[in-house]
């Protein structure tokens, strides 16, 4: 009977911790369940996230359906008491090339600076690649090109060399970066040159290496500025014939600053004239042209809308600003 009881005992026991390692067993597997279920009830959040992370640089005008590539809403520059950009609102299409014209001081280069984030507007904003310029100027800027009415690129360094400048700034992945600015000197004429100190180039090279260290990043939306000041015929073409290349195949929406008329007739799908900040007409070039005759010319609408020959307006400082870099283009 001892015994019989004994083997009950040890039975229940055994049952016991059966039970207990069961249920263990259990508790832990609902834990690693419910451990799984916070994983899996955040991952769609940071997958959503990581996705929109990611997706952003393709989150463009293009793909979200925002029609407008640059939209300016209101945007307006004091200096002091001056106005130089005086209530801008512009609608420039994806995959254009919009042309902004007028006289030295009408606002081109100050407008320019405000899209490309290198200057606060006094009021009103704008987007850039679907990006607003106050809001995410950060974003902006990993959107964009811009080749500046100044000489960017230096001297003292090869082509080379000012494109690996570039690409890193850009924050390009190191296994890329070759291939991208072999790429680039490539399509801009530029592969036996590159090695060369820039201080060799003419002024119509250093300008499509500029080009070349802008589109190094395959921005959404290019800026120039006056592109090609100070180039002769020959150089001017060879940037207009790279450009519309360049546009042709990447889509890319271009904003250019020029009071260059036949650069503006050979280039532009659409055309604003600026006077004194303000736009003073705004359309296709040859409808522009048909609104003041048969047989007006692009010079005709630029006198007629900017109330006066390309010379006039302007400061001794925008004269300077623009002679000098025509000088060092040579
Ligand atoms: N940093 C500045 N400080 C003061 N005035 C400026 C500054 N930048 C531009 N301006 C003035 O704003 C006006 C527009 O200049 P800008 O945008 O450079 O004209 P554009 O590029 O059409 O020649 C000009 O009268 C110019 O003198
Ligand atoms: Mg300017």
């Amino acid at each position: 009977m001892r015994f019989r009881s004994q083997i009950a005992r040890q039975r229940s026991l055994a049952h016991e911790t059966l039970i207990a390692l069961v249920s263990s067993l259990c508790c832990a597997a609902m834990l690693v369940s419910l451990a799984r279920y916070e994983i899996l009830a955040k991952a769609p959040h940071r997958a959503y996230s990581r996705a929109t992370d990611s997706m952003e640089p393709m989150e463009t005008t293009l793909q979200t359906g925002e029609a407008y590539a640059i939209k300016t809403d209101e945007l307006t520059r004091k200096f002091g008491e001056m106005t130089a950009v005086d209530a801008l609102n512009l609608r420039i299409s994806s995959g254009k090339i919009f042309g902004l014209l007028g006289p030295n001081g009408a606002g081109k280069s100050t407008t320019i600076k405000m899209l490309t984030t290198l200057l606060e507007p006094t009021s009103g904003t704008a987007s850039v690649a679907g990006f607003d310029i106050v809001e995410a100027p950060a974003q902006v800027r990993r959107h964009i090109g811009y080749v500046p009415q100044l000489l960017s690129a230096d001297g003292g360094l090869t082509g080379f060399e000012n494109l690996m400048l570039s690409a890193k700034l850009y924050g390009m992945n190191r296994s890329e970066r070759k291939g991208r600015i072999a790429e680039a000197l490539e399509f801009m004429g530029l592969t036996e040159s590159g090695k060369r100190l820039v201080k060799t180039y003419s002024g119509g090279m250093i300008r499509r290496l500029e080009l070349a260290q802008a589109m190094l990043h395959r921005p959404t939306v290019m800026f120039l500025d006056e592109p090609t000041i100070g180039l002769d015929p020959v150089a001017r073409h060879a940037v207009w014939d790279r450009l519309k290349d360049l546009q042709r195949e990447s889509q890319m929406t271009v904003l250019i600053t020029t009071h260059d008329m036949d650069e503006a007739d050979e280039l532009c799908d659409e055309l604003a004239i600026l006077h004194q900040g303000k736009v003073a007409a705004v359309g296709e070039p040859d409808a522009l042209k048909a609104k003041l005759g048969p047989d007006a010319t692009l010079d005709d609408v630029f006198a007629h809308f900017s109330g006066g020959s390309i010379q006039e307006g302007g400061s001794y400082r925008d004269v300077r600003q623009a002679r000098r870099t025509a000088s060092r283009l040579g």
